[in-house]
């Protein structure tokens, strides 16, 4: 079964399940197998892969370009500027240097990957740059709440955000309760990050029925959680073949509403707003 897609607001469709690669890049002995990883998810169809200037320094671009070498047309590539780089002029250079290390000459998505000191509004106008120099398609956010959402999109420009990324598990799922009602309105994706909660939810009791009833296990659960409505998609990190296949496999489960009922008993809803959680 082709993986489901969800539309950004320009039509362009994305895969529910991409992959991260936060912690990759770090260590020289493990750059073969991370590439592998992300090799082998793409050709799964896991064709989203989100990086950041931050991780591993520069490092996880350089995964990203090897894995990409070669199918950059069958990839979606999702970077980020840090909040200290964010500026008008800035902007424009880390994009650049990212382009560099990822070997590509176009970021499909390009985020700030949370709000600093630098106003938004220079932010935006930089972004707005980039893409009419054509070194990205489109821009969004990360760990914006749906004050930060509204303050962005009354900006000149501020309408064009096309994605935020935030955090969003079974565990930490405060965001149910309006941003991603919010989101969902206004036709701009959730992409939803540590969404296995950094690996603890593979290993986590309150799963295993639902996962024994399916015969998966209790990460693709939580995996096919977080993507069971529209407009969310997850973007796990895993370095492990076997860890790649089953979080394919898991966009392919169903869960039914005795499982949501189930899930939602042991991680209880949000019944009111909860600060936006970020790691
Ligand atoms: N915007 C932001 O501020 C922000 C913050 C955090 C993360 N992110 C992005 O979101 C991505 C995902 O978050 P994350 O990496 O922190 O956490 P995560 O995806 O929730 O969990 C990753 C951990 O889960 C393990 N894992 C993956 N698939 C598994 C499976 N099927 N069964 C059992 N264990 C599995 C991985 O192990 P192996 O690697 O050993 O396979 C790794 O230890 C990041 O990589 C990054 O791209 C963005």
């Amino acid at each position: 079964m082709p993986l489901p897609t969800t539309p950004l607001p320009s039509g362009v469709a994305v895969p529910v399940l991409g992959q991260g690669t936060w912690k990759m890049g770090e260590r020289r002995d493990r750059f073969a197998q991370e590439v592998a990883a992300l090799r082998l998810g793409i050709e799964l169809g896991m064709t989203l892969i989100d990086t950041a200037e931050m991780y591993a320094s520069g490092g996880a671009e350089e995964v990203v370009r090897e894995a990409i070498a070669g199918r950059r047309g069958e990839v979606f590539v999702v970077s980020k500027v840090l909040p200290s780089n964010a500026s008008r002029a800035a902007t424009i250079r880390a994009c650049e240097a990212s382009l560099k290390r990822l070997g590509t000459d176009r970021i499909d998505l390009y985020l700030l990957h949370w709000r600093g000191g630098v106003p938004l509004s220079q932010t935006v106008e930089a972004f707005e740059t980039l893409k009419a120099q054509g070194k990205i398609a489109d821009w969004g956010v990360s760990n914006f709440d749906v004050d930060d959402m509204e303050e962005l999109e009354a900006l000149p420009g501020g309408k064009a955000v096309a994605a935020n990324q935030v955090l969003y598990h079974l565990g930490s799922r405060g965001i149910d309760f309006d941003l991603i009602p919010c989101q969902r309105k206004r036709g701009i994706p959730v992409m939803a990050y540590c969404p296995i909660g950094e690996g603890d939810l593979a290993r986590d009791g309150r799963l295993c029925v639902v996962a024994e009833r399916h015969g998966a296990t209790p990460a693709q659960i939580a995996l096919a959680w977080t993507i069971r409505g529209e407009g969310v998609i997850a973007i796990p990190k895993a370095a492990q073949e076997k860890h790649v296949r089953d979080n394919r496999a898991a966009a392919d489960i169903r869960l039914t509403a005795q499982d949501i009922a189930d899930l939602d008993a042991a991680f209880p809803p949000p019944s009111r707003k909860q600060p936006l959680a970020m790691v």
